[in-house]
């Protein structure tokens, strides 16, 4: 008996070992790890001492009627994405047990609502960008090495894997908007921008020095066009645009610093979606996407969700519905307008 059990554990991890290199199988490349905020977590706040928590009716309603965590009615981008490159849904971090981590090979979401680029930026608990990698440094270092025969093919299976990286508009949202409110101080943007740019920079960097190479960032988008910020004094509903004035430099700067930060780091492949260009693109031909309502949170008074789903650009006051997230990620992975210089068809099949 005692030697069958032996057997059987030799058995298993041969069999995990096996199944860890064969990652060729069906999938485009071995693994999406996400790192970001509400616009991609997937569950990570549930058990974080937050209100920023969403694992309740009507989120989920569309992803089995099941309150995973997810802030939409559906998948998130990150999850649209991971399926088309033939992988599972990243599970939230948070919700892997100890023991399980070193199993998970297609990749882990380590994104968190209300989290943002900088410390400082949270509202209750959760995960900053610097405790995200840090996390994953003791996955990188303590769990994926079970699973590989080599130092060498752990450093090939990192540099094949996709980071996808969608955080920064809390950082305005949560941390630069109310500071300015406070102090009234007008005209830093610019300077705000660059000390965004400066930290994500060094974070990114973090995940290159532990073997990551390709890159996909999403753009802070509009944040004046939210249905929360939407100005509505105006006999027809329109952004605000004062607010994504003060947004704007961040996504401008952003393909520059991705250009100084790929001659740093060699090897390195970053694609960008243009979050801005993007909603301009469906707010000028929104029928042509598919949708009637870009303006209002598809949850109305009382926590009803509407009927149409599939035609409203926002989820609740904040957040895309998965029609939005569909768009986007399809237009992204194959497309040439979401996602510049290369989609992300095109991002895997670099060196
Ligand atoms: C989804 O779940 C909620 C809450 O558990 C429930 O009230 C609702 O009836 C369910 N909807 C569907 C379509 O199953
Ligand atoms: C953020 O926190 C981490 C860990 O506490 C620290 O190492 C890092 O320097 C901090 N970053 C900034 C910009 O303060
Ligand atoms: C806006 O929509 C019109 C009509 O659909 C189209 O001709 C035009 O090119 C669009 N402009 C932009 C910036 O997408």
């Amino acid at each position: 008996m005692f030697i069958f059990k032996v057997f059987m554990v030799i058995y298993l991890l041969t069999l995990q070992i096996l199944l860890a290199n064969s990652y060729c199988t069906k999938s485009l490349v071995p693994a999406l790890y996400v790192f970001g905020d509400s616009t991609v977590d997937a569950g990570n706040n549930n058990n974080l001492n937050t209100p920023a928590k969403v694992n309740i009716f009507p989120y989920g309603i569309d992803f089995n009627n099941c309150s995973t965590g997810r802030f939409s009615n559906g998948k998130t981008f990150a999850d649209i994405i991971a399926l088309k490159l033939g992988l599972p849904m990243p599970p939230p971090y948070m919700g892997v047990s100890t023991i399980k981590r070193y199993q998970i090979v297609s990749g882990i979401n380590y994104a968190s609502g209300s989290c943002g680029i900088l410390n400082s930026t949270r509202y209750g608990e959760c995960l900053s960008l610097n405790k995200q990698i840090e996390y994953f440094t003791s996955i990188v270092t303590n769990d994926l090495p079970r699973n590989f025969r080599s130092k060498a093919k752990l450093s090939h299976y990192l540099s094949k894997s996709i980071f996808l990286l969608s955080i920064g508009s809390n950082d305005y949202m949560l941390n630069y908007f109310k500071q300015e409110m406070v102090t009234n101080q007008k005209g830093n943007h610019e300077e705000f921008a660059n000390y965004l740019l400066e930290q994500l920079g060094f974070n990114i960097k973090k995940i290159y020095d532990l073997g990551g190479r390709k890159f996909v960032i999403i753009a802070i988008g509009p944040i004046g066009c939210i249905p929360d910020f939407i100005d509505k004094n105006s006999r027809s509903k329109d952004c605000n645009e004062d607010m994504n004035q003060m947004v704007k430099p961040f996504s401008n700067k952003l393909p520059w610093k991705l250009r100084e930060l790929t001659t740093q780091l060699s090897g390195s492949v970053f694609t960008i979606l243009d979050s801005f260009k993007m909603f301009k693109k469906i707010k000028n031909s929104s029928e042509k996407f598919g949708l009637t309502n870009i303006w209002d949170s598809c949850v109305g008074e009382g926590g009803k969700p509407c009927d149409n789903r599939k035609q409203y650009f926002f989820y609740d006051s904040a957040h895309n519905t998965e029609a939005t997230n569909e768009i986007y990620a399809n237009m992204c992975f194959s497309g040439r307008h979401a996602c510049f210089p290369l989609n992300i068809e095109q991002l895997v099949h670099t060196d």
